[in-house]
């Protein structure tokens, strides 16, 4: 039997992910090769402190401090270190000389994917990064090539660990933000700067790559419409659950026919209200999750863990194992193109319901005033509860549920209506998600 072809493998980082990815590759390296038909050799691993305390041993001896050094003549590079530079720079100069390249750096993708991907093409060389969204959860291949034959119409997706794991605490279990955030961390699930988290940052760039993807579409992060989590009180949490909802931080990416008939691409992330009945209520915890709803295939949904070291390290590792296949096949890499690069929608092209909640003194004729100003501003009503205030006396509660309506209406009559006299308090705006018939 003939000998089996070596691949170099240079690792970019040993953190949480690099250090699991280095461990699998050591310990299942006979499956790998069998599954390949040649080894996988890790040629090193690149870190910044060789002298750093690491939970996963690994051999000494593959740690440098020379990145550049380490992916020369590699044949597939893994960059899992994070972060803009060095890693863009690492990366283009792996693609630039033929290597393959994986990547869980959702950050960089967002701001670099179409420059990395240029690269990647110029040499057809591969890049992958099915990690960089949603961590173990294949949603990128599918996006790529399971659904490639079909049409996309949106996809929503829980994409954030941490602020799910906030929001289904208070939820499920009554803790406050400031509880289930301390929780949150301790867990590991915050990134080191946590506003990227609660702000909806680090969604709002997984969203972005989803919708390139999706949509054959350059689509920057800063292009995505973003609110996070940090102005959701318990008392929202108790009134959707009164109401058979819950509250989810959502990354939505959609096709939207314009009223012109033409087509344009919509990325945007923010909590919304959600029936408990929806699939995307039942993501409880950090845990992660897609519904992707496409032309012909119809309704799917993805679901599991969206961070974590070893699952992370699962999702590179099925990268790797592609690219090293097609090292072995031969032939260039599956070149991505955004030939559609449809038109970005701003927030106000949007049609959504909304959930408000008011504070009203609880007076006769205060509604009917209310809803003048919703029907002044071609905002429709769908539902309206009333109930005594718990806070204020001589007031009542209104929540009051709207059809789809622009935001730039919602927000003229939100104004409008903040300034009456019988409103006492706007308490809470939320959207309500989207959920098909
Ligand atoms: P960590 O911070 O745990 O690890 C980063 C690693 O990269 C460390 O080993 C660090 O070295 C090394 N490193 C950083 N900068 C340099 C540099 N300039 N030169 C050499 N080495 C460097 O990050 P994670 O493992 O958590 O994340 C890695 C990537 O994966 C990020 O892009 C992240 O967004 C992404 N990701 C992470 C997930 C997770 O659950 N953690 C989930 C999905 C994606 P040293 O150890 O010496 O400090
Ligand atoms: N901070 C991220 C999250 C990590 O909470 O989902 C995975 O990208």
């Amino acid at each position: 039997m003939s000998e089996l072809r070596n691949l170099r493998v240079a690792l970019l980082g040993s953190g949480s992910v690099g250090s699991q990815v280095a461990r699998l590759l050591l310990e299942h390296s006979e499956e790998l090769s069998a599954r390949i038909g040649a080894k996988l050799e890790l040629a090193g691993i690149a870190v910044r402190n060789l002298d750093a305390k690491r939970d996963v041993e690994l051999p000494q001896e593959l740690y440098t401090t020379d990145a550049e050094r380490l992916i020369l003549g590699a044949d597939i590079v893994v960059e899992v270190m994070g972060g803009i530079e060095p890693a863009r720079t690492l990366i283009l100069t792996a693609l630039q000389q033929g290597s393959d390249v994986i990547t869980a750096n959702k950050a960089l993708l967002a701001a670099h994917g179409e420059e990395l991907q240029a690269a990647a093409d110029r040499v057809g060389a591969q890049l992958s990064y099915e990690a960089a969204v949603a961590g173990a959860i294949p949603i990128i291949r599918p996006l790529l090539n399971s659904l490639a034959g079909d049409n996309i119409k949106r996809a929503m997706g829980i994409v954030n660990g941490s602020t799910n794991y906030i929001l289904d605490s208070m939820d499920r279990f009554g803790q406050t933000t400031e509880e289930a955030m301390q929780i949150a961390s301790d867990l590991g699930y915050l990134e080191a700067d946590p506003t990227l988290d609660v702000e909806g940052y680090d969604a709002a760039q997984k969203a972005a790559i989803l919708a390139r993807i999706a949509f054959h579409t350059e689509l920057p992060a800063d292009a995505v419409y973003r609110e996070g989590i940090t102005k959701i009180t318990a008392e929202d949490i108790a009134t959707a659950k009164q109401n058979g909802q819950t509250i989810k931080l959502l990354a939505v990416v959609e096709r939207v026919e314009r009223e012109d008939g033409s087509e344009g691409v919509s990325a945007r992330v923010y909590p919304a209200l959600i029936s408990r009945e929806h699939p995307l209520a039942a993501v409880h915890g950090g845990k992660n999750a897609i519904f992707v709803e496409a032309e012909s295939a119809g309704e799917l949904m993805f679901y599991g863990a969206g961070a974590g070291g070893v699952e992370t390290a699962s999702a590179v590792l099925g990268d790797l194992v592609s690219a090293a296949r097609r090292h072995v096949a031969g032939g260039p890499g599956v070149s991505f193109k955004s030939y559609a690069n449809l038109p970005v929608l701003t927030i106000g092209e949007i049609l959504t319901a909304y959930q408000l909640r008011l504070t009203v003194a609880d007076q006769p004729g205060v509604l009917q005033q209310i809803a003048g100003v919703f029907a002044e501003n071609n905002v429709s009503l769908a539902t309206v509860q009333q109930s005594p205030s718990k806070d204020t006396a001589d007031a009542a509660t209104l929540v009051i549920g709207t059809y789809r309506a622009r935001e730039a209406e919602l927000k003229a009559t939100l104004e409008r209506i903040a300034a009456l006299d019988a409103v006492l308090s706007v308490d809470s705006t939320l959207r309500v998600a989207e959920v098909s018939a």
